[in-house]
This record gives structure tokens, sequence and C-alpha cells, in this order.
């Protein structure tokens, strides 16, 4: 007896969705790929639930960190991360400048600290007011109770787009069990068990 799924006849038109024929399958390599618009790209991508840190860079006397959501684990021997940082950003100097950055996951009552990080409401010295910084091994700043931290060196650099791509190998990493900060579709939450 076969076990293929019968074919989806029952696809429901979702927010953003292109009708029309699009190319989704790959099995026609003639036709030219869609190109997906921004409003369809980024209706997707807000629904998608990340956890939140505070990227921070230190050079000389210098601080900065932005909030973000752009991290992926690449490896774990050698372990290393990628953060993915608006070139426009003041702390993706920081970064180039002294080749460290710190990544600080917040914890759910640091969400004061997730708005204070994004926008051109705050200052960076406002910013670093709130919370407990400090440093671990490269001088990026370092959140005090933050539920994981990862305190890198930058191996190598991706200019892409709009956005620069920082691969760090982790020299220092921390993290307390707690329960940890997510953004989606435009809002911090908290993390809510199933059952
Ligand atoms: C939840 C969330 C996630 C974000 N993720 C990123 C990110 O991964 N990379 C990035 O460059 N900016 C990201 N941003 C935008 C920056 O936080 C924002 O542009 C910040 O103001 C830039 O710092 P600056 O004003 O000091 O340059 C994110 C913002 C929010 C609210």
């Amino acid at each position: 007896m076969s076990s293929r799924r019968p074919a989806r006849t029952d696809r429901k038109v979702r927010r953003g969705q292109t009708g029309g024929d699009a190319n989704v399958t790959g099995k026609d390599e003639q036709r030219a790929w869609p190109a997906v618009g921004e409003f369809e790209f980024k209706a997707a991508i807000r629904q998608v639930a990340s956890a939140v840190f505070v990227l921070t860079a230190r050079s000389g006397e210098k601080v900065s960190g932005l909030t973000a959501t752009s991290l992926c684990s690449v490896s774990s021997e050698p372990p290393l991360v990628l953060v993915s940082v608006n070139s426009q950003a003041t702390v993706e100097r920081l970064v180039s400048e002294s080749g460290a950055f710190a990544v600080n996951f917040l914890s759910e009552d640091q969400h004061r600290i997730g708005r204070l990080f994004t926008g051109t409401e705050f200052t960076s010295r406002e910013r670093f007011a709130e919370g407990v910084w400090e440093k671990l091994v490269t001088g990026a700043p370092i959140l005090d109770a933050a539920m994981a931290t990862f305190d890198c060196v930058v191996e190598s650099t991706f200019v892409h787009g709009s956005h620069t791509i920082f691969f760090g190998r982790v020299v220092a990493a921390l993290s307390l069990d707690q329960e940890c900060l997510i953004y989606r579709d435009g809002s911090f939450r908290r993390l809510a068990p199933v059952i």
C-alpha cells in the first residue's frame, strides 16, 4: 500500500500570498524563478517567532548595541555563530573595528532592554543605563542575568545587500535557566508551554 500523501488541493490563500502560476516546485528549470515582493516577504517573516538578543561591541572608548534576532548557530566544533547586521547600524562599525562582538539573549523580564536598543529614540548612553553591563573575554558589553551570552571573535565577514554577516567564533558562553523573550508579528512576547 502506498504511503504517499495525497496531493494537497486544499491550500488556503494566506495573507500576502501571490496567486497565479508561479513555479514553486523547481521542476521546470527552463523558467525564471519568480521574484517575491517586499510585502510578501515581510508578511511571512513577521510570523516567524524568534528569540531576541542585544548585539554589542566596543572599540576603544566607544560602545554600541542593537536589538536583533538574526543569530544562527553554525557549528559546535569549532563553536561558531553568525549574525546579520545592517551595514548602517552604529554597532556594525564597532564590530568591524574591534573584530569582536557579544550576543546577549534576553530573558522575558528584560523586555525593556529589548525596546531600548532599537529605534532612534535612545542614545547609546541611555541604552546602556538600563541593566548591569560587564566584560568577559573580548571586552564587548555583556549583560548581567541575560538568558544566554556568547562572546565572539570575528572569523569572517560577508557584505550582502544591506547587511553585513559576521561569523563569530565563540570564546566564552554563559547561560541561565530562564524564560526567553520572543518577538513575533511586531511585538515582544513570552514563551508559553503547549500543555
Ligand atoms: C525584534 C527586532 C529584531 C531586529 N533584528 C535585527 C537584526 O537581526 N539585524 C539588524 O541589523 N537590525 C535588527 N533590528 C533593527 C535594529 O534593532 C534597529 O535598526 C536599531 O535601531 C539599529 O541601531 P542604531 O540605531 O544604533 O543604528 C531588529 C529590531 C527588532 C525590534
